[in-house]
């Protein structure tokens, strides 16, 4: 089976041209399915482009949200709009809504939108502030002194949710490939080949998944975990167990791109 992964494609950013591209390097790949690793485009878009990419491209789509999708709206409102659009189209599959997908009989597909949770790093002196939080409406409607809680609850969501879902894995599993868009963990958090500093890790590590997954690939070393992310827009790969491995893509607005094929 081949994978065609793809993350932080922005759509809201791109041309025509680019856009063609994009589908013409995608099909050149053969894939069974594709995979995109969130930051699709904006909520005022996402379900118009995502739309579009199931009518341009034959096989399953499967997919988590970035936290770009949520822009000018909120983030139940998103994830129930896509949800509800995903369950409409047959060829969507939105994975943060979605049990384990059998690959193979010993290959499974999870996955979890994530959140930079503030659980990494040192949020209360970083002199970062993303527009998350001037246009996604459960923070613009709270006062700023609450946003850390905020980010420590939505990792606390993914977190949860991906356990319930690792939790059911099918014990005959030899591989499950993890799907999300914020990197779990600081050594998995790229820029320009360094990793995080205490100023972007408490936006760019979703820590909580990080622990879900560590304690997971712990306690099942027959088990081999593959977590593919994007977010950070800069790639690289982080060998966190003999078990657990993180890739993560590097993106640039307004040149979606194939990153790779992944062979199961
Ligand atoms: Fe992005
Ligand atoms: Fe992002």
């Amino acid at each position: 089976m081949r994978l065609a992964w793809t993350t932080d494609i922005h759509l809201n950013h791109v041309q025509m041209p680019a856009w063609d591209q994009w589908l013409a390097q995608v099909a050149a790949a053969r894939p069974d399915a594709v995979l995109i690793t969130g930051d699709i485009s904006e909520s005022d878009d996402v379900i118009f482009q995502l739309r579009r990419i199931a009518e341009s491209i034959p096989t399953p789509i499967y997919f988590v949200l970035g936290n770009h999708d949520f822009y000018f709206s909120s983030i139940a409102a998103t994830r129930q709009r896509v949800s509800a659009l995903a369950r409409d189209v047959d060829s969507l599959c939105y994975l943060s809504d979605c049990g384990p997908i059998e690959l193979s009989p010993t290959h499974f597909l999870v996955g979890e939108d994530g959140w930079g949770d503030a659980t990494e790093g040192d949020y209360e002196n970083s002199m970062v502030r993303l527009n998350d939080f001037a246009t996604i409406k459960d923070f613009t409607r709270v006062d700023p002194i609450d946003w850390p809680a905020m980010l420590r609850g939505q990792g606390a969501e993914s977190a949860q949710r991906l356990q319930d879902k690792l939790a059911v894995v099918p014990a005959q599993a030899r591989e499950i490939l993890v799907a999300t868009h914020v990197p779990p963990f600081r050594e998995a958090c790229w820029y320009e080949g360094k990793t995080t500093d205490d100023h972007w890790a408490p936006f760019f590590v979703c820590g909580q998944v990080g622990k879900v997954l560590r304690d997971y690939a712990r306690q099942n070393p027959g088990v081999q975990l593959t977590v593919i992310c994007g977010h950070t827009h800069h790639g690289g790969t982080a060998e966190m167990l003999p078990n657990l491995v993180v890739h993560t893509a590097a993106a640039d607005y307004g040149i979606p791109k194939l990153d790779r094929v992944l062979e199961i």
